[in-house]
């Protein structure tokens, strides 16, 4: 095959004249960090989410950060989530002094195993954390089942489901407590970004003072107009807000988020069809209850050859690719200081995944070559026997 001449990226964010138009405006109007413009996005996620509070943030880690605090998990506190996820949720559970607990995922759909969640439940469990992995839910009714059984708080890692709805509830509309992330991969961005969803109106108090250095009232409040510039603080914050020039993003983002997911479902489709049959090649089981399925993450599982070398035909092929994630379970200071965790599934997946290309403006003929070039690569597409 005639190797293409530009390089096809993993993701590249789909930005418009109405993002530009946007943050332009918000530029122009002199208010440039939280104000107006979150408050706008965070109705509409809560709008989107059916969730009665939002909070924006700089990140979806530093949401988690703030949140695990809120909530009080600490040292000698355990949390269950998946090891295949990204480090940034391990890293948060670690740096609060709880014990990260994984539980194994399903090979096929590469989402958290319900029943493995129960089986690492102890008296020091506060907590479980899903991931709607690639924008596929977990299955929230047994999950939420379980915690309600244990008394356990469930956070939703909800930063691939932009769009996720399980059997017609969107990510974050549980009653429970959602964090979604606006990272330029993410199906909508704000740059950097993130929000939690939430029905606690305790809680909102909380996450508000720490997102903001303890203070109770925002800049906003403060210097706009007969705003009182004082302050006490009760409890040190962080400084995690989000800014109104992202919120501007976020909110011209998120009128597109139809028509970026629909095609993010059309690709899907097309790599489905140009990829079946295909010898040493799984490609990505979907949940068999219903959902929508926000496509953040088309990943597949490289069997006929090492994943290293695939990779590197990939590049010769100028195509980018992305490996999500690393099995946190593995990383170095998760073994020296949690020890070593058995996840048959999880390690049976690792070393064979690897993320596609998947953004909105991709094209068909983008699939079509990403779909030759991996034939090509895995010898010719031979039919698979099964
Ligand atoms: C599953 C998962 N959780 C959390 C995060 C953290 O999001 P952020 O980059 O907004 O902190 C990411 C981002 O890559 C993610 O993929």
């Amino acid at each position: 095959m005639n190797i293409r001449e530009d390089f096809l990226p993993l993701n590249r964010p789909s930005i418009g004249e109405a993002e530009i138009a946007g943050v332009t405006a918000c530029l122009r109007s002199q208010w440039i960090t939280t104000g107006p413009l979150c408050k706008t996005f965070e109705k509409q996620f809560q709008d989107l989410t059916g969730a009665q509070h939002a909070v924006s943030l700089s990140s979806a880690t530093a949401g988690m950060h703030i949140l695990l605090s809120a909530i009080g998990i600490g040292h000698g506190d355990e949390v269950i989530t998946p090891s295949l996820t990204f480090a940034s949720t391990v890293n948060m559970i670690s740096l609060s002094g709880a014990r990260p607990v994984f539980a194994d995922i399903h090979y096929d759909t590469l989402n958290i195993d319900v029943a493995d969640i129960e089986a690492r439940i102890t008296p020091r469990t506060k907590a479980i954390i899903p991931v709607h992995f690639a924008g596929a839910p977990a299955e929230m009714d047994r999950i939420l089942e379980i915690a309600d059984r244990h008394g356990l708080i469930v956070i939703e890692d909800a930063a691939h489901a932009v769009g996720t709805r399980y059997r017609g509830i969107h990510a974050g509309g549980f009653g429970r407590i959602a964090i979604f992330s606006f990272h330029p991969l993410k199906n909508i961005t704000t740059g950097e970004g993130g929000i939690i969803t939430h029905n606690d109106d305790r809680l909102e108090k909380r996450l508000r003072v720490l997102r903001f250095h303890g203070i109770e009232r925002d800049a906003w409040k403060r210097y706009g107009k007969g705003g009182d510039p004082s302050y006490d603080i009760e409890a040190p914050g962080w400084k995690y807000n989000l800014t109104d020039i992202q919120a501007a993003l976020g909110i011209a983002q998120l009128a597109r988020l139809d028509e970026f997911n629909r095609r993010r479902a059309e690709l899907v489709g097309l790599y489905r069809e140009g990829l079946k049959g295909v010898a040493g090649l799984d490609l990505p089981g979907d949940p068999a209850y219903p959902h929508d399925h926000a496509h953040h993450l088309f990943v597949v599982k490289i069997l006929a050859m090492d994943r290293g070398r695939f990779m590197e035909k990939l590049s010769d092929h100028n195509i980018g690719y992305g490996l999500h994630f690393p099995p946190c379970h593995q990383l170095k200071y998760v073994r020296e200081r949690f020890g070593i965790a058995r996840l048959p599934e999880t390690e049976r997946a690792a070393g064979r995944i690897l993320s596609l290309p998947l953004f909105p403006d991709m094209t068909d003929g983008d699939v079509a070559y990403v779909c030759a070039a991996v034939r090509e690569i895995l010898g010719g597409g031979r039919e698979a026997k099964n």
